[in-house]
């Protein structure tokens, strides 16, 4: 059964010029967009995003590096498409991460590490809506 998630190309991602590079990652695995687009993401929009973190060392930190430019948001979807992603992204830590995953190939810090990808279908769920309006969202009738 088909599934959606939300990746988020941070900051870094744009501001390195490795958009096209990364979105072509998961398309070529099968990927569909069914959602896209670029947001300067205000801090309510970054306090939501990263409640989780609220009370963390890193948390302000990862906050301003959040809104330190724009971000390309995107839904995607197919089969398992949360493990599938979690899986092309890698590990959290850049330096830790093995090679032939986005961030064991591009990334050695683990605030800047490029890529955000939704780690449950609930918080998928939850992260979709934080980001899109339904209207924003495109409706596939295809089964994976
Ligand atoms: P992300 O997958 O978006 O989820 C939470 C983010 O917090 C993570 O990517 C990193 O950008 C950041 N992060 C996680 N752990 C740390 C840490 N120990 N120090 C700084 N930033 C972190």
């Amino acid at each position: 059964m088909s599934q959606q998630t939300l990746i988020l190309l941070k900051p870094d991602a744009v501001q390195r010029r490795l958009v096209g590079e990364l979105l072509t990652r998961f398309e070529r695995k099968g990927l569909r967009l069914a959602g896209l687009k670029l947001v300067q993401a205000p801090r309510e929009l970054a306090e939501k995003h990263y409640a989780v973190h609220k009370g963390k060392p890193f948390y302000e930190s990862l906050l301003s590096f959040l809104t330190s430019g724009p971000t390309v948001a995107m839904v995607l979807e197919g089969r398992e498409a949360v493990a599938v992603c979690r899986n092309l992204m890698g590990l959290t830590d850049g330096a830790k991460s093995i090679p032939g995953t986005i961030r064991g190939d591009y990334a050695i810090s683990v605030q800047n590490n490029l890529v955000h990808g939704s780690d449950s279908p609930e918080n998928a769920t939850t992260e979709i809506g934080l980001w899109f309006t339904p209207a924003e969202l495109v409706k596939f009738d295809i089964v994976d």
